[in-house]
């Protein structure tokens, strides 16, 4: 498998188009590499669909982090906890971003589009990627998940 891209897999549905378009520019700023997967307009679409192309582009080791979005964000993180090695967060704050990183080592950020207002969702974002995995004990909790499938 070759080494996890350092560039960032974004998707969304309808209920947080507009988001997904913001924090696009906002990544794109600070100089990271976004890869979007959709959709490209506000269209209705179903977000089970582009879950799973996110989702699936960590699960294989294409991309190393994630990022995505929807209504609530729950149903987006329904889908991506599906996939095997996607460890996928829902955060609705700085202390549950920062955690999911230190404790849970989470690969995918999930964003609730009409939960979160847009500059909370910025920085939800700068801390998720900035903070680091402690590992350690945390390494060993995470390599209990594999023994539950
Ligand atoms: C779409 O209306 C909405 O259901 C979706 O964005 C999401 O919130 C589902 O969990």
């Amino acid at each position: 498998m070759t080494a996890p891209s350092t560039a960032i897999v974004i998707g969304c549905d309808h209920a947080a188009f507009e988001m997904k378009e913001k924090l696009k520019a906002y990544l794109l700023q600070r100089g990271e590499s976004v890869e979007d997967v959709g959709p490209h307009s506000a269209e209705s679409v179903d977000y089970p669909d582009y879950g799973k192309k996110v989702a699936q582009m960590v699960s294989n080791g294409r991309f190393a982090r994630g990022i995505l979005l929807c209504g609530t964000g729950l149903g987006m993180s329904m889908v991506a906890n599906r996939f095997p090695g996607v460890r996928a967060a829902l955060c609705h704050d700085l202390f549950g971003a920062t955690m999911s990183r230190k404790h849970n080592d989470a690969n995918v950020l999930v964003l609730g589009g009409r939960v979160t207002g847009e500059t909370l969702a910025e920085e939800i974002v700068k801390v998720w990627l900035e903070t680091p995995f402690e590992g350690g004990r945390h390494q060993k909790r995470l390599d209990l998940f594999d023994r539950i499938d």
